[in-house]
């Protein structure tokens, strides 16, 4: 992998690994109009959502913009469907190259698309919220979701690079940067207790005021991802471990349309509760976690029908035959991967 980091901020990007075949660069800190340094503005196409595009119209007027209906409802194959349509009628061919501009839905769908589009064109992302930068344009699963199951059709392909412009964020609603700390605090859990450490002593507001501050924190999260990533691309082992809290999560959000911050908030500490009952994790941790959460305006608990979520979590894409893997904790900062059957996770569940 190569690293291109144009950052003016003194931050963990200089440690993320070289190794490997794996993906492309990384242009911290970048203004989105070095974009077409990078890329050939007339044979490339971004693809945008609503959203994005009616905050940052400035942006994209030199571009062809392919425009999504915004929210995850529309991470289905219709909007894929709808995009390969586009690019049909604006002759794009295998030499094309596509920009998937926006969150987590967008980056997911311009992956997912631009792969099949004749056999796969290149594409990159321009992540432009906390948990698309810290998280979902990275590792290079893309795909859609089928009703209600998360992500189930798909692929894993990397991206050519991505460009991080943190004035992006000026923009980003309030409920958008508390989900995204919802998978930084994952981060947390499962691989760097100093950052629980840090994120104990800091605040959203914290992050929102200092720039300096936000671009650490952000390239820290991309190194503990990417460093997970390509030391297991296709999650035989390691990878795994970013599934914390998101099996119940994943099942959660989608039967009860939740944010997904939320819901692997709450998938966390049902996580924690589990491990407390296999694993010996501490009370007193999973209090720490929970308070943690808290501070970042996340819930820890939810009502949920439990025959309902445990219909959902039986088609999970981690169950193999009768069991499932799940991700607990040892202690803040270690995560292990855990074959749990199927009854007695029915038990736990319920
Ligand atoms: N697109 C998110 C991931 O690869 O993990």
């Amino acid at each position: 992998m190569k690293i291109i980091k144009v950052s003016s901020f003194a931050g963990a990007s200089e440690a993320i690994p070289t190794v490997g075949n794996f993906g492309g660069s990384y242009y911290f800190d970048t203004s989105f109009a070095y974009l077409e340094q990078i890329v050939a503005r007339d044979n490339t196409f971004i693809i945008t959502d609503t959203n994005v595009f009616e905050s940052n119209q400035q942006l994209f007027k030199a571009w062809q913009t392919i425009i999504l209906p915004a929210g995850e409802t529309h991470k289905q194959q219709a909007t894929v469907n709808f995009i390969i349509d586009e690019l049909i009628a604006r002759n794009a061919d295998r030499t094309s190259f596509i920009v998937g501009v926006g969150g987590g839905v967008v980056t997911d769908i311009t992956g997912f698309a631009a792969s099949i589009y004749m056999r796969g064109v290149k594409f990159a992302f321009v992540p432009t919220t906390i948990l698309s930068m810290v998280d979902a344009a990275i590792g290079g699963k893309n795909g859609v979701d089928v009703g209600m199951y998360k992500n189930l059709v798909g692929l894993i392909k990397q991206p050519e690079f991505l460009l991080f412009d943190y004035s992006l964020l000026k923009t980003l609603p309030h409920p958008e940067w508390i989900n995204g700390f919802a998978e930084v605090i994952k981060h947390a859990c499962i691989k760097d207790a100093e950052l629980f450490a840090l994120l104990e002593q800091e605040s959203i507001e914290n992050f929102q005021a200092d720039i300096g501050k936000l671009a650490n924190l952000i390239e820290r999260n991309v190194q503990i991802k990417t460093t997970v990533v390509v030391n297991d691309e296709f999650e035989m082992s390691d990878r795994k471990l970013l599934n914390f809290g998101h099996t119940l999560g994943h099942a959660i959000e989608n039967l009860y349309l939740l944010p997904h911050g939320h819901a692997v908030s709450i998938g966390m500490i049902a996580a924690c509760a589990i491990s407390e009952s296999t694993n010996n994790f501490s009370v007193s941790d999973t209090n720490k976690i929970k308070a943690l959460l808290k501070k970042y305006h996340l819930p820890t608990q939810y009502e949920y029908d439990k025959q309902k979520i445990w219909a959902v979590l039986k088609m999970d894409k981690k169950r193999v035959s009768n069991s499932m893997n799940f991700i607990l904790l040892n202690s803040i900062g270690e995560a292990i991967i855990q074959t749990i059957d199927m009854n007695e996770l029915e038990n736990l569940i319920h």
